[in-house]
């Protein structure tokens, strides 16, 4: 098969949801439809479980696991399906934004009765942000949850996306009876004892059967028809344009758990999701289907046994063919590299890949050479743009609790927060280390692994600042006068770059009136537009 046809019949995503509202259920529906795995239960073995902070070595142990599930690839219909995997557990939010780089759109899931949740406005927030199309599921409609005409309302108002019902529901909660599907124009029955229903009756684009009255409920049909005469004017039709440039999300309802509504998810995702496309660097746009190999690395995993200490780099194809053995160019450390054993990841499972394409993701192994948003080519000199950092919320200060091993400290945090664990901020005089999270659960994971993988011991101590802003202006002598008034506000990251730490959302806003010419950046995407 030539390089076009690979890419068109590649179709790379992300599941995203709010943890619970049944991400891990569905992939393992999906992935059982394309016959990745035999059983059910295969992926939620895998899945972080919410655990505190005492528990982390726990989370630890299952992250390992979850390297094998980081990507989980199947054929359906002829085409290639990746499921790029996201933690749920919210302190490793980072990694899940890091990821949705890596893809080419999202399948949204939402919890019928919770609706929006905090997880999910984060989510669509990195999603508006790079126009990723979105799909939403709404979960858990054997629930008792939310009227659709409300959680629509809620989800258009909150993630400021226009939706585009392709399924309706018939009923929620125990009252559930189905759905109508809007484009089919036909009734699909929900039924968890399917012998209590006719067969025909299942799916059937009879709606006039009189049998349905009978099987749903007189008021049940006559409300659908209601509700349906509705849809129409009140949501945007379906405009594959306005999906693939984010703006308009296709919305089915379904129960996960039940396996109901998620093969037509997965069937009219298919048709209409896109397939790998251009991708921005810092020199040019990437065509996928251009003859030369380009990738970056999205997300790099440690290897937590002393023994072990190589790495696994992710690095995801935008153009070419990713060839086995073949040397390819490093182009931050300018460097040609080998791939001796790339490797693919399914279900507790790993295979050696001898080739790949756009789309595809490998893992690669890694003596410390790849930090998050390497780019590998075939020697043409370019960086892609939008692996972004996001401002962080948790900032302390590393103390050192053993000075003999100072070196091995350092380096140790130098490495973690390459592998994008943390991010690293330096503060002078003194040389002071701050390090800047998401979430709690990363501080102990550094300290763990500093003295587990690297012998040096610390303590945090937390410091009064709730976020870390970027700073740049083409006024030389404003930023200088900014950063002489906010001497213990002000850091530099690992390239050098200011940045202004806030006590308060309110501290950030004074800031950004009292110094107009200042640009505050909460994501470190402006580093690459140059
Ligand atoms: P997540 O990955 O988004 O965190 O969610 P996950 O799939 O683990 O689902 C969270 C809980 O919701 C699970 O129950 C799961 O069984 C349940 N669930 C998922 N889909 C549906 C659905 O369609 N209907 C109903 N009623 N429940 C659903 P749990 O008790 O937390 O876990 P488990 O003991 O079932 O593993």
């Amino acid at each position: 098969m030539d390089l076009k046809s690979e890419i068109s019949r590649r179709r790379t995503f992300a599941i995203i949801s709010h943890p619970d509202a049944g991400k891990t259920t569905l992939t393992e529906k999906l992935l059982l439809f394309g016959g990745a795995i035999q059983t059910a239960g295969a992926v939620r073995s895998n899945k972080i479980r919410k655990t505190t902070t005492s528990d982390f070595m726990e989370i630890e142990k299952q992250r390992g696991i979850s390297v094998s599930t980081s990507v989980m690839a199947f054929e359906y219909n002829n085409i290639r399906v990746n499921i790029l995997d996201t933690p749920g557990h919210k302190d490793f939010a980072e990694d899940t934004y890091r990821t949705l780089s890596a893809v080419d759109s999202v399948i949204l899931v939402v919890d019928s009765v919770k609706g929006v949740e905090e997880q999910t406005r984060k989510l669509m927030e990195v999603c508006r942000m790079r126009h990723t199309p979105v799909m939403i599921f709404i979960n858990k409609m054997d629930r008792e949850g939310l009227h659709p005409y409300d959680l629509l309302d809620e989800l258009e108002k909150e993630l400021s996306i226009a939706v585009c019902p392709y399924t309706w529901p018939i009923g929620s909660g125990k009252q559930f009876r189905g759905v109508y599907n809007l484009f089919k124009k036909e009734i699909q029955l929900f039924a968890p004892d399917k012998s209590s229903v006719p067969e025909s009756l299942l799916c059937t684009k009879d709606i006039q059967d009189p049998r349905l009255k009978q099987y749903v409920g007189e008021d049940h049909v006559s409300k659908l028809w209601e509700e349906i005469d509705f849809i129409g004017d009140l949501y945007e039709t379906f405009n594959i344009n306005l999906y693939r440039e984010g703006y308009l999300a296709p919305l089915f309802f379904g129960s996960a758990l039940n396996n109901f509504g998620v093969l037509e998810l997965l069937e009219t995702f298919l048709q209409i999701a896109p397939c790998p496309g251009p991708v921005e660097s810092s020199a040019r746009q990437v065509m996928p289907f251009e003859k030369n190999l380009t990738g970056f690395v999205f997300k790099i995993h440690a290897n937590l046994d002393p023994n072990h200490r190589d790495r696994i780099a992710f690095l995801r194809i935008c153009s070419g063919k990713f060839e086995r053995n073949k040397f390819y160019f490093h182009t931050r450390i300018k460097k040609n590299l080998r791939f001796s054993s790339p490797a693919s990841f399914m279900a507790n499972s790993k295979s050696i890949v001898e080739e790949a394409y756009p789309g595809d993701v490998v893992g690669l192994y890694d003596s410390g050479n790849f930090k998050i948003g390497d780019t590998l080519t075939e020697g043409e000199m370019l960086h892609f743009q939008g692996v972004p950092s996001f401002s962080p919320e948790i900032l302390k200060e590393v103390v050192n609790l053993d000075p003999m091993k100072t070196k091995q400290l350092e380096k140790g945090v130098w490495q973690m927060t390459d592998e994008g664990v943390a991010q690293l901020f330096l503060q002078q005089p003194g040389n002071r280390k701050i390090i800047g999270t998401v979430g709690e659960l990363q501080y102990e994971v550094i300290r763990f692994r500093l003295e587990h993988e690297y012998g040096a011991k610390c303590s945090f101590s937390q410091l009064p600042f709730i976020k870390a802003c970027w700073i740049t202006t083409d006024d030389k002598k404003e930023l200088e006068n900014f950063i002489r008034r906010k001497p213990g506000a002000i850091a530099y990251d690992k390239e050098n770059n200011p940045v202004f730490f806030a006590e308060s959302d309110w501290m950030l806003k004074l800031a950004r009136e009292n110094f107009p010419s200042i640009t505050f950046h909460e994501t470190s995407d402006f580093k690459l537009k140059v």
